[in-house]
């Protein structure tokens, strides 16, 4: 028996799709255990693309149970969407999914708020999924959840509230409130969709404590990453969850003593979506060559990203926020065409060296990176070993272990599932 979390180490999208993919090959479960549908996880199987965003990225194995876990924020629409997507393609066709009664829903008022907010002047950047306004609700003691959608009376009760309770943010906001008619549409629309997800809804913390108990290697697939945690993230400029390793305890509800070992991933560079410090961030052509090489556009809402070179201050701070004990490095081979390769190894700060990202954005924006360069290494999409990597690609991987205080676990050299190099067993 082994429990796993696979986390993401930077601001996201570091590839957790690609490496839970592989991974979930030994596992009996993939368990999303935060965040929603702001998450966009690829994976590429002989050249064939799938994007999940709420359903666990296990979901290419036939028998592999795929669980949302109660801490997750979903959208019922957005789901139901997602798993006809997937029964499309022949998936989730032998009772995989289980959908935790206890998650939080987002409902169209939730994304109303979000937009409104967004227009703003200090506007996060966010995905407009409506993550935020639900988890709000739910810390507010006010939101909907799963097992809501049985219960006509309790969740007309609960829209009402929450839709009064908002009606003013909305209007100085500058919306329109939503009538009573909207608000019983969106219940006739929340109960249908309830009706129709409820053979995959269970208590899903029961479900994968009882897995765990009888053996069965369970992996944890992170959303977002360590940077953007609520609590420990580049605040505000985070999502709304516990995006960190212990995120998975709590979201799942699991203990921690159940957890035998932490993945951490991270990008050969770096980049981020929305607004938000960025210390190596390249700008003009620098970034826009990065962005094309690593194709860099969201796979949720399709929004370039922010590139830059990889900042290993910040990665030993996702480091030490997940306890890692090994790293998967993705998309090396997108730096392989450069001339030469850069890499923030240490902060300046008050004539101080830092080898961590400072928390307080005052001091973030103040703190003046110290970069080490290496020779660009050519093309390695084909390479399978570490071996076959040329010198200046491992000198350069040996560096990244060396600051980042833990040893790869995997090497990958392309976005399909094959243009990997294995070098550890995560179970
Ligand atoms: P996630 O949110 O962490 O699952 O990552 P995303 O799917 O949002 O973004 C990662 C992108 O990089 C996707 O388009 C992947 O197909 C792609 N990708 C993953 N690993 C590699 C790699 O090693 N090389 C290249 N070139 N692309 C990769
Ligand atoms: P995956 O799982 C990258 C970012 C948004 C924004 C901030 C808050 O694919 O790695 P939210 O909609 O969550 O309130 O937005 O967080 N963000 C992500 N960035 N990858 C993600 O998910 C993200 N999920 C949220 O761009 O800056
Ligand atoms: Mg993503």
């Amino acid at each position: 028996m082994s429990v796993v979390i696979v986390v993401g180490a930077q601001w996201g999208d570091e590839g957790k799709g690609k490496v839970v993919d592989i991974l979930a090959e030994k596992a009996e479960a993939v368990v999303r255990y935060g965040g929603g549908a702001n998450a966009g996880h690829t994976l590429v199987i002989g050249g064939r693309k799938l994007v999940t965003h709420l359903i666990p990225s296990g979901v290419l194995h036939p028998g592999k149970a795929c669980v949302l876990g109660d801490g997750m924020v979903v959208d019922p629409q957005t789901l139901l969407e997602e798993i006809a997507a997937c029964q499309d393609r022949g998936l989730l066709a032998g009772g995989e999914l289980k959908v935790g009664e206890g998650a939080h829903v987002i409902l169209p008022y939730h994304r109303l708020v979000e937009g409104l907010r967004e227009e703003q002047r200090k506007a996060i950047g966010t995905t407009r999924r409506g993550i935020g306004p639900a988890y709000e609700a739910k810390v507010a003691r006010r939101g909907v959840r799963i097992r809501d959608l049985f219960r006509p009376a309790r969740l007309r009760e609960l829209v009402t509230q929450n839709v009064d309770e908002l009606s003013p943010l909305i209007l100085h906001l500058g919306g329109t409130p939503p009538t009573a008619s909207d608000q019983a549409t969106w219940v006739d629309e929340a109960l249908a969709a309830g009706e129709r997800l409820r053979p995959f809804v269970c208590d899903t913390s029961r479900w994968v404590h009882d897995a765990i108990v009888a053996g069965k290697h369970v992996l944890f697939e992170g959303a977002q990453g360590g940077l953007l945690d609520i609590d420990h993230g580049t605040y505000p400029y985070v999502t709304s969850s516990s995006t960190i390793a212990a995120g998975a305890c709590q979201g799942v509800g699991i203990g921690p003593s159940k957890i035998d070992k932490v993945i951490g991933i991270t990008k050969a560079y770096a980049t981020r979506v929305g607004g938000g410090p960025f210390p190596t961030e390249l700008h003009g052509d620098a970034g826009e060559n990065l962005r094309k090489a690593g194709g860099e556009y969201g796979a949720t809402t399709g929004r370039p990203r922010r590139c830059g070179w990889l900042d290993l201050p910040a990665l030993r701070l996702g480091v030490r926020l997940s306890g890692m004990d090994g790293l998967a490095l993705t998309k090396l081979d997108v730096l392989g065409g450069l001339p030469e390769v850069s890499a923030c190894v240490a902060y300046k700060l008050d004539g101080r060296e830092l080898d961590e990202l400072p928390q307080d954005p005052d001091d973030v924006a103040r703190a003046e990176p110290v970069y080490a360069s290496w020779p660009g290494w050519g093309p390695i999409g084909d390479a399978r070993t570490i071996d076959a990597l040329p010198d200046p690609a491992r000198r350069y991987i040996d560096a990244i272990e060396r600051l980042a205080g833990v040893p790869f676990t995997m090497v990958s050299v392309g976005a399909d599932r094959a243009e990997t190099i294995l070098l550890r067993d995560a179970f």
